[in-house]
């Protein structure tokens, strides 16, 4: 009986002990107030975005990332431009040190790159390519557009919506990363055609002859953070923000013409971005429009049922097409 007092009181000794560290340890954890924890993030800005010494340099966006939202998200805009594009310019500026291509313009850089060339010509073509988007892409953008190439995209594709239709397809199916692009050939005709990697049209490896006019990104990265795997979405979005005005002023820079010997005109990226910039003169040979000749009475007044009205449409639809050639 005697022993089993004893123990109890072991026990008991035990029990307490264990009890009072247990409790020790919970109060002596500090109860740390929880503050608030600001992320770095989206903290670059457009203009803090420098290359890295060398002959090509980041020409600016005349736009803040945020600003391009809710269509293309900040996010993605910033790590797009500051990260993806910024990394093309410095790779090429590194990779021409010393060689012929240093002293090069971009256009003279693609019509002179061998398909050996892969590193320059992945990196000049991802340098050139995500200038000609940024600038075909603004706040104010979307619609649809006027003048000369609102006609030019009737005549060769039947109507905006139809043009529409047809990137916004091509986009979607393109199998892997990528540029689509519209083009004017080297007829005057505008055609949608993609490109793999970096590509571009103006690269004489590609065989293609045309002076891109619009282009959308279709690497993942472009959009991959807000549309994922729906591209369709994404290339229906671009449409909200294409700066047409800008788009509208290449084309009118290269009127239609019959044969285009030189394409420096559509590398526009900014006086900072080319190293002596070459300019040549481009044939160009614009169709003209030839009013219908409409023989009005002088001797007397005709009447409303006879009047005929000199026709105004400006530009030649596909039932017309033949009075252009
Ligand atoms: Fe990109």
């Amino acid at each position: 009986m005697k022993f089993f007092k004893i123990l109890t009181f072991v026990l008991c000794i035990v029990f307490f002990s264990c009890k009072k560290n247990t409790l020790v340890e919970v109060v002596d954890v500090p109860s740390v107030p929880i503050e608030a924890v600001e992320v770095e993030g989206g903290s670059s800005k457009v203009s803090e975005v420098k290359a890295n010494e060398g002959s090509f340099k980041m020409i600016g966006l005349a736009y803040e990332y945020k600003d391009l939202e809710p269509y293309f998200d900040a996010a993605t805009t910033e790590i797009h431009y500051s990260r993806h594009h910024l990394g093309y310019v410095n790779n090429l500026n590194k990779l021409i040190i010393d060689k012929k291509y240093e002293v090069m313009s971009l256009s003279d850089i693609f019509r002179n790159l061998n398909a050996s060339d892969t590193d320059i010509r992945n990196n000049a073509g991802g340098y050139y390519n995500h200038n000609f988007f940024w600038e075909n892409i603004s706040p104010k953008g979307g619609a649809e557009p006027e003048g000369d190439i609102m006609g030019a995209i009737i005549r060769d594709f039947g109507s905006f919506d139809a043009f529409r239709s047809q990137f916004v397809t091509i986009s979607a199916q393109y199998f892997g990363s990528g540029w689509s692009w519209l083009i004017s050939d080297k007829t005057g005709k505008l055609r949608i055609i993609t490109t793999p990697n970096n590509d571009n049209p103006l690269m004489r490896t590609l065989n293609i002859n045309g002076i891109p006019l619009l282009n959308l990104d279709l690497w993942e990265h472009a959009y991959y953070l807000k549309f994922q795997n729906k591209r369709r979405e994404y290339a229906n979005t671009f449409f909200s923000i294409i700066n047409w005005k800008n788009v509208s002023k290449k084309y009118d820079e290269i009127p239609n013409k019959i044969e285009i010997k030189v394409i420096d005109s559509a590398v526009s990226l900014g006086s900072d971005s080319l190293v002596k910039p070459k300019k040549e003169v481009i044939t160009v040979k614009k169709p003209e429009i030839t009013p219908k000749k409409v023989e009005v009475k002088t001797e007397e007044k005709p009447k409303p049922e006879d009047k005929k009205e000199v026709p105004e449409k400006k530009y030649p639809g596909k039932e017309e097409e033949s009075e252009f050639e």
